[in-house]
């Protein structure tokens, strides 16, 4: 079953549009895209580098390391060299921070 987790204000997205949060000891990155809010595992599954200190455009990230892309809607690998889907996580703002779904 789904347990929402609390994280971050949504304020902690508006300078770069993506942050991480620490979720019951899972990185996460979270995203907001023209107003709504998204999640996706903060680890590259090209490599060792954070999502969260990646470039967000549009409702694409671009990872530090070797810049490849993901969809942060889908979390599909969109750009080279990452070929492996980031997972993603539901999102919800409640009582003023945004709470992920997790398993
Ligand atoms: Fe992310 Fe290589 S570690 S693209």
């Amino acid at each position: 079953t789904l347990t929402w987790q609390p994280t971050l204000p949504p304020s902690d997205l508006e300078q770069y549009g993506v942050a991480q949060a620490v979720v019951g000891g899972t990185k996460i990155a979270l995203y907001a895209v023209d107003g709504e809010y998204f999640a996706t595992a903060d680890l590259c599954t090209h490599g060792a580098a954070s999502l969260a200190d990646g470039y967000l455009d549009g409702e694409l990230i671009e990872c530090p390391l070797h810049q490849g892309t993901f969809n942060v809607k889908t979390g599909a690998a969109v750009g080279a060299p990452c070929t492996i889907a980031v997972k993603t996580f539901p999102v919800k703002l409640e009582d003023g921070l945004l709470h992920v779904g997790m398993e």
